[in-house]
This record gives C-alpha cells, structure tokens and sequence, in this order.
C-alpha cells in the first residue's frame, strides 16, 4: 500500500494507487514485474506538472564530500520544490531520513529520492583499489567484496554507487587507471559483471542490494598524452573491439544506471554524443536503464566548444539521451522552457522521468521510500569482522610478486628487519583514492602493524627514511643504520594516495621524492643485505632502476583497511601469493602507451636478430616492457605441459577444447591463474598479436598436478570487423595456455 502520495485530491489519487497496487499485487503474486511498475509509474506520471517531471532529471550533491568541481549548498529549498530526482554524497541514515522527509512529506506527489555515492571499493571497509582487485585475477573474491560494500553502503541510505568503473587504461600517466581493471578487454569484461552482479546481487527490491553505475561512457581511459579529461580520438577498430565491450559486459550483467565520460570522443563530447548513447547503448544494446552525467558535464559541453551556452548545452544532452543532470543546474534551469518554446519535444522529457521513476519503483522506494535509512542496521553492519577480514585477504590476493631473486620470500621469522620507507607506518595512503567513507586513520592497519603479527618489536628496526615526496635526505643515515642493525631489509614505498585518482595524473611516473635515491643509498650501505621492496602505488610506475636494486619486489597497489595485514600474510609465507598484473608496467614512460595485444606492425623485429635494421624498435630501448600483462609470481613454481587440443581444424558449429597440464614442482602449495591466449593470424582488420581468451585460478599443493581445459567457439574469435560486423573469419589461429601473457606461441588450429 503506497502511504507517500500527499495532495489535495489525496482520494482520488489514493484510490488511483490503491486501485493499481492492489491489481498490480495480484499480478504480483509471483515477484514484482517491470510490467506492473510501468503501470504505476505511467499512473503516476499523469499526475506530473513538467516542472515535477523536469525536477527527477536533476541531480545535486550533498555536504558529505566534495567529487566534483563546484558545489551548490540550495538543494534543501530544490527538494522541497519538488526539483531535484537524486542526490549524492550524503549518506548516514540520519542524514538520508532527513533529506527523504523533505521530499516525501514536503511535495505535492512525495517522490522519493535516490541517494547516490561513490562505492568504488569500499564504502567504510575498503578493499584493494580496483586496479589491485583486479590483479587477483579471483572473480568471486571481487564480487565477495563488492557485496560486502553493497552492505554497508546500503546501511546508511545509498541506494546507488557510482561503480564500477570499466574504462580500459593503457596509460599509466592517467591517475584513473587505479579505478579500472587495467588493459585488457576480456579481464576487464568479465570483471565489470562481477562488480554489477557484487552490487546489484539478484533483487534490487531488498534493502542490502543498491544500483550499480557503468562509468564513464565512452573512451574516457584514451585521453591523450594520459592527461585527464583531454581529449579522445579513436577508429572504429579500437572502440568497437577495445573500449566498448567492457560496457556491453555491464548491460548483459543487468547494469542499471550509466555516467557519461567527461571527455569528447571524434569530436563529440559524451555528455551531447548521440552516436553512443542513442545508437549504441539504447538502439543497440537495448539498454532500458537511466543515464546519469557526470559532475557539471552538461555545463562542460560550452568550454568544450559544442554549446554555446547552458541553455544550448541543456538541448544538446536530453536529445542525446542523457536522462539526468549531476550538478550542472541545467536541465533544473532550462529545460522546461525548452519544452515550452517547442525546442525541446516533451517525449524526451517523459523518457528520461519514467526510467529513473522505473529504477525508484525497482528498489522499492514507493513501497517504503526509508527502507534504507535504518540506524539500527547501520550499527549492525559497518565493519562488521567477517568484512575486515575479507579485506584482508583480498589484500594479500591482490599482491603481485614481481620479483624474488633467491627466494629472498617469504621473510624468517626468526630474523630480524630493517622497516623503512615513507609508508612503512603509513595508515593515510593505504586505502588510497576513492576511498569513500573509509577511515584514514584509525582503523586502517599499516604493514608495520601487520608485521608485528609475525615478529616482536625487538626484531623490526624502524626508520622512516625519506617522505614520499621532497629532496630531505636528512634521515637516510638513520636508515642505513637500521639496514646495517639488520638481517634484511623492506622498504615500503611508492606513491601519495591522491597521486592517482580524478585529476591525479603524472608525466613521470618513477618514485617519486628522494625514494629511489634512498634504496641505492641502503644498496650501497649493505651491499650483500636482501633488499625487499613493497610498493604502494595507483599505477604502472618506471621501477627500472629498482629493479636493479632490489632482490625482491611486491606490489600491493594501495591494499585497503586491512591491507598491513594481508601485506604482512604474504611476506611471511601465510598467503603464497598468486596476484598476475592486469596492466603492463613498462621499462620507461617512452614506451607508453604499451600494452601485450598491441598490433605486429609491418616491420616487427625478428626475435632473432633484435638489432635488425628498419624494424619497429627503439634507439634506447627494447620493445618489450619491464614486467608484461598476467605477469607474477609465486613462492613455488608451476609447470606447464600436454597442451593438446581437440582438434587441428575445426567448423563454424564446433567447439575447440584445449587442455594443460600444469603441476606445482615446489615446495608451497599456492594458486596459480592459468591463461588461455589466441592469435588471430589475418583478419579484414589487423589482429592483435595474442589475445586473453580465458583464465582460471587454481590451487595445487606441492606436487600435485591438475589439468585445465578451455572450450573455444566461433564466438569467442568475433570481432567487429573492416564493415563493423562483429563477426569470425576462417583461416589460421595460434594457441597457448601460460602462467603469463609474455611468450612464443607454438600451436595452431584453423577454422575452415
Ligand atoms: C566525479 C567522477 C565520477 C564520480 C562523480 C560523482 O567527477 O568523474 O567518476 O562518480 O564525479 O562523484
């Protein structure tokens, strides 16, 4: 029974609802229909003046944070004016209720709101950024996490997060490419349905599942030269097979909301871009969510040089297929009037209001417009143990390995060690950007927390060194003293966590501060000392010379709440890492952008002869990176053999099944992510030259030995063609199941 509807012909309009709700419950006797809600929302559209319409496409956000680049403190007076359809950052169950009673029990018609935040990971129980979720390579971890978010988001009155991200990013300058699942597409894909299924779990009419958000539609991680918000160029090949099926991923996992990207793509800015939100989203895909802009995009559209002014740029988005505006002002300012004057058709308008009422039906905020702002709840449920500990181990899942000479891992216990470097105690930086409502201090667990788990305080000789940023040396020589008191040496460093993130980009992407100079200082001071180095960081970082330095290196990206902990696991050996990189880390920034599946070029340099003249190399450089996609090792090893495939030749209606064998030869039991890649040898477009096609992680006690297989059809060879058809061509195709993107293929089968 609906109790929000309060006007003066409250029976006719009550009579009107009660009419439908009780139809509409007899209809929904098996499970509330998008049918039965498209009743009721068109119900309660012809009650809607256009202004009340015009008021659900608009978007303002709260005082609870600051994601944007202006902020506009009228939006009480907006709600109560039945003007605004959503807000974001506000949450806590007091601060919803508060601002829900406005609109509910203020208005004419008592539409309630929807309260939206930035849940990238984590709302207060922060995970590994999303860069480092990523490397675990572990579905079920990412979507275990992204549950665990969607509690206690849910807990203080979010109904949406703005997540996940699934820009591809192959340039590490690009501070955003910490919020993404790195370089590649299937990774990527199959990544953003475990965050939307994580989010949205199976029914989104219960009070602990909230609408997750596809972001930023589209290109947004190709801006040139890594600089965020500049602009994106690309060809058809690059946004059909690259950038957009991360997003088609999305739609098929039942994403409801999208968010348009900042920047311009050919020529056209996202936010006024028909082609990919008419023609793509919703005539291709079939996409029946709203979408939402990104902050103040509307009013970007005029400095972009496509509107010439707010009232234009308001024309521009709604036509486009934009649904609703965060922050401009504009649709709240010019939109009606646009109607009015017949510049605007009213259908638009009535679009954009009836998907995000659908979406309001869909939570159930008709039903009971407080189901999330239950206080009790919110007591019950933040940083629950069972969360802190997830976060834990996601944090040593997440852990990349990318050195370990001698086995210089996992550390004794009975030794002792020299803890140094800027993030040694750090409890600021390590649940790094978007961070939400994480807390950066006190619950936060630094890796020298983590390590007092394993060794008492009599074995760790701290000293911090050196900041991360700035030319003081001033404490290198009590650090040199700490290295000499030891038996080895880690150092923990790496990057601020607001070095990376929106508006966080870098044109040199080494260390940065004195850092670098610091590890060659204890290098020098002990030359025979283990040095282990653990990296906190939100990108690909240059680590050439580190990598000249150190014995080992571990990369942790900024591992959350619980991230001293998990850290710690792997360093002793608790947790055998099994972490592969999601993004290449190159041997400097001249290669970038650099990334596994790039083309061959018509002058690829002869494996055998790397100097041969007029070849696609460098003067200074190999071509290859320092550290490749799916790269990471593990405290044993595993051995690939029997790679056999089912057939040589197969048809168009065949499935190809091709198996390894691989066997843990060592001496740690451990998982192992085991990856399929093709090569698609000649195409009416150029093929990349290897092509992530499967993955699967699997545990092998020493010595034991499992055999992988991995079903490929037609399908999963499809591309969009030289005519943008995504489809498959016969002819050749090479084949490989590895521990990592970086190796010579040896097999092929062929498709006839
Ligand atoms: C920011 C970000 C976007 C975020 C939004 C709301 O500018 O680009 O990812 O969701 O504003 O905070």
């Amino acid at each position: 029974m609906t109790h929000i509807l309060k006007t003066q012909n409250f029976i006719v309009v009550a009579l009107t609802f009660c009419f439908l709700s009780c139809k509409s419950s007899v209809a929904q006797t098996a499970s509330p229909s998008t049918t039965s809600y498209e009743q009721k929302v068109d119900s309660l559209m012809n009650l809607m003046t256009l202004q009340e319409k015009v008021g659900q496409t608009v978007m303002y956000s709260g005082s609870g944070a600051v994601t944007g680049p202006t902020v506009n403190k009228n939006f009480r007076t907006y709600i109560k004016d039945a003007e605004v359809g959503a807000m974001l950052n506000v949450y806590s169950a007091k601060a919803t209720r508060d601002l829900q009673k406005l609109a509910v029990e203020e208005t004419r018609l008592g539409i309630p709101l929807l309260f939206g935040y930035d849940v990238i990971h984590g709302f207060r129980t922060i995970f590994p950024i999303n860069l480092g979720l990523a490397a675990s390579w572990d579905l079920e971890d990412i979507e275990k996490g992204t549950r665990i978010a969607a509690e206690e988001a849910s807990a203080v009155g979010i109904h949406w997060t703005f997540a996940p991200m699934v820009d591809i990013a192959r340039d590490p300058r690009w501070g955003r490419i910490s919020e993404g699942a790195g370089e590649d597409v299937y990774l990527g894909s199959k990544i953003a349905k475990a965050y939307v299924h994580g989010f949205q779990g199976d029914d989104l009419s219960k009070d602990n599942t909230i609408l997750a958000c596809a972001k930023h539609f589209v290109g947004y991680g190709a801006a040139q030269a890594g600089r965020d918000y500049h602009t994106v160029n690309m060809g058809h090949d690059e946004l059909r097979n690259v950038y957009l099926p991360p997003f088609k991923a999305a739609v098929d996992a039942g994403v409801e909301t999208f968010m348009t990207a900042f920047n311009e793509l050919n020529g056209v800015p996202a936010t006024a871009n028909k082609f990919i939100f008419r023609d793509i989203l919703r005539d291709e895909w079939n996409f029946k969510g709203f979408v939402v802009t990104d902050y103040t995009a509307i009013n970007e559209l005029i400095p972009h040089g496509f509107a010439k002014d707010q009232k234009h740029a308001t024309k521009l988005a709604i036509e486009a297929g934009i649904d609703q505006d965060m922050m401009s002002s504009a649709n709240r300012l010019h939109l009606a009037d646009l109607v009015n004057e017949g510049e605007v058709d009213v259908a638009l308008v009535n679009d954009a209001c009836r998907r995000i009422l659908l979406t309001k039906y869909k939570l159930g905020l008709f039903d009971d417009p407080y189901k999330y702002c239950n206080e009790q709840r919110e007591k019950e449920v933040i940083y629950k143990p069972e969360f802190l500990e997830a976060a834990r181990q996601s944090a040593a899942m997440c852990s990349v390995l990318l050195k370990n000479d001698e086995k210089v891992l996992p550390l004794d216990k009975n030794q002792t060690i020299a803890l140094i470097g800027p993030l040694a105690k750090d409890k600021e930086n390590i649940i790094g950007n978007w961070a939400a409502a994480g807390d950066r201090r006190g619950k936060a667990i630094s890796v020298h927390q983590g390590i007092q788990e394993y060794l008492n305080d009599s074995k760790i000789i701290f000293s911090k060194g050196c900041d991360i940023e700035g030319d003081d040396e001033s404490d290198f020589q009590n650090a040199i003293n700490a290295a000499k008191g030891a038996d080895k040496v880690v150092m923990v460093m790496g990057e601020d966590y607001d070095m990376s993130g929106e508006a966080a980009c870098r044109t040199n992407i080494k260390l940065p501060g004195r850092q670098t100079d610091l590890i060659k200082a204890i290098r020098k001071a002990v030359p025979d000392k283990k040095i282990i180095l653990v990296l906190m960081n939100g990108r690909p970082l240059d680590l050439s010379e580190e990598d000249m330095l150190a014995d080992a290196i571990l990369e942790t990206w900024f591992p959350g709440t619980s991230g001293g902990y998990g850290v710690a696991d792997v360093l002793f050996g608790k947790y055998n890492p099994s972490a592969k990189l999601p993004v290449t880390f190159p041997r400097t920034l001249g290669q970038v952008p650099i990334y596994y599946n790039m083309k061959n070029t018509g002058r690829p340099i002869p494996a055998n002869n790397p100097k041969d003249d007029y070849k696609s190399n460098y003067l200074d450089s190999p071509n290859t990176p320092l550290y490749p996609f799916g790269h990471g090792l593990s405290y044993t090893n595993f051995e690939y053999s029997d790679v056999t495939l089912s057939a040589n030749t197969i048809g168009f209606s065949d499935t190809l099944s091709a198996s390894a064998t691989i066997t843990n030869t060592g001496d740690y039991d451990g998982y192992e992510v085991v990856q399929l890649y093709v090569h698609d040898k000649v195409g009416s477009i150029t093929r990349p030259v290897k092509e992530l096609k499967g993955f699967e992680k699997i545990f092998l006690k020493k010595g034991e030995s499992k055999t992988v297989s991995f079903d490929i059809t037609v399908e999963d060879l499809k591309f969009y063609n030289a005519e943008m058809k995504f489809d498959v061509e016969p002819g050749e195709f090479e084949i490989a199941i590895k521990g990592t993107s970086d190796f010579d293929f040896g097999q092929t089968f062929t498709l006839e």
